[in-house]
């Protein structure tokens, strides 16, 4: 137990939970990506230098996509050029988000080191997200994989809709296994279990991971990247915590939603995890006064309050 400072939880474990967890940092990207205004790259460049201060150590930047399809980001070529130096002086971890080999060359070409893919287990989302089936995009990922490990560049990819999906209902569990086990056979380093539209509840978490370790997929490569829709989020990143997983995506503000995908809502609020994690005495590095100011920084730039429920209690005025 420790002595609680004002705005910090007080500091109690719980049992059989990791000592130190990596928050993977998305609102540059998946956060931006879905508001409506374009936010400037000047600012957008001065949210990633504000998350790295406030002591985040891998922040996903933004994407190279085709520009038609998320036009928010279509300035990835002018902005990270803005931020790569955090990489090189502070070791913060920039990825980015390629879908193809053609962002793959968009990306190495600036410089970057770690690069995201996207995955549905969903035929429906394939299509809307990547326009190809899940085989066609498999294939479509199998080059860029193999070429940024040669380059030695590590390699994320996203998994959509493994919990549930708009168009789909339910996902079974055995179709997420097939997608995640072909792309650790294609030789991914991580793996990041979507629940695009925030649907999933702690016993399909627990599930899904077991069957994972099951068919061998490792705890140790997997992460978590929960949307807060139905104000699950936090129960099941608990349950993905109880499970041993180590990685957990937020986004700080809660920002974020995905444009092919109607339904979904902001990611899970950094805020509200990082004040989860450190009243369970579980070590992020983030100091949680300097990302709140951050988060209400930005919610002033896009003009409107940001949803996460500890931002809203650390920013409260009398
Ligand atoms: P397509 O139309 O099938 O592309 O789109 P194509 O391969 O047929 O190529 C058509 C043209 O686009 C060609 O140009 C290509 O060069 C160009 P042309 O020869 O006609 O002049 N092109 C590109 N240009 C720039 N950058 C590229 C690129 N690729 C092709 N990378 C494609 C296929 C994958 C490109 C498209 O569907 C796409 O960009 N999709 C991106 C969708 C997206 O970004 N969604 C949001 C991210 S996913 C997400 O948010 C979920 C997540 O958070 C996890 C979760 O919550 O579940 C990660
Ligand atoms: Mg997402």
């Amino acid at each position: 137990m420790s002595t609680p400072e004002l705005g910090l939880p007080m500091a109690v474990a719980a049992p059989e939970l990791p000592a130190r967890v990596r928050i993977y940092e998305v609102g540059a990207r998946d956060g931006l990506q879905n508001e409506k205004a374009t936010v400037p790259t000047e600012v957008k460049a001065e949210f990633v230098r504000r998350l790295a201060d406030s002591g985040l150590t891998t922040i996903e930047a933004t994407s190279f996509v085709h520009p038609k399809w998320v036009p928010q980001l279509a300035d990835a070529e002018q902005l990270f050029p803005l931020v790569s130096d955090l990489g090189r002086s502070s070791g913060v971890h920039l990825p980015v988000l390629v879908p193809n080999e053609r962002g793959l060359d968009r990306a190495l070409a600036l410089g970057a080191r770690h690069v995201a893919l996207f995955a549905s287990a969903t035929e429906s989302f394939a299509k809307a997200n990547l326009n190809r089936t899940v085989d066609e995009s498999l294939a479509m990922f199998e080059p860029v994989v193999s070429r940024a490990k040669a380059g030695k560049v590590h390699v994320r990819s996203y998994i959509s809709m493994c919990f549930g999906d708009p168009w789909e209902g339910p996902v079974p569990i055995h179709q997420v296994v097939r997608v995640c086990k072909a792309l650790m056979d294609m030789g991914c380093d991580e793996l990041s279990l979507g629940d695009t539209i925030g649907v999933a509840t702690p016993g399909h978490v627990q599930t899904l991971l077991a069957e994972l370790n099951e068919e061998g997929v490792p705890t140790s490569a997997l992460g978590v990247h929960f949307h807060d829709t139905y104000g699950q989020a936090l129960a099941n990143t608990l349950a993905a915590l109880q499970h041993g997983v180590t990685t957990v995506d937020a986004s700080a503000g809660g920002l974020g939603g995905c444009p092919y995908a109607k339904s979904a809502t902001g990611n899970l609020a950094t805020e509200d995890l990082v004040w989860m994690l450190q009243g369970l005495g579980i070590d992020t590095g983030v100091d949680l006064a300097r990302l709140t100011a951050t988060s209400v920084w930005m919610a002033e730039r896009l003009g409107r309050p940001s949803p996460s429920r500890t931002v809203k209690a650390l920013s409260h005025k009398e």
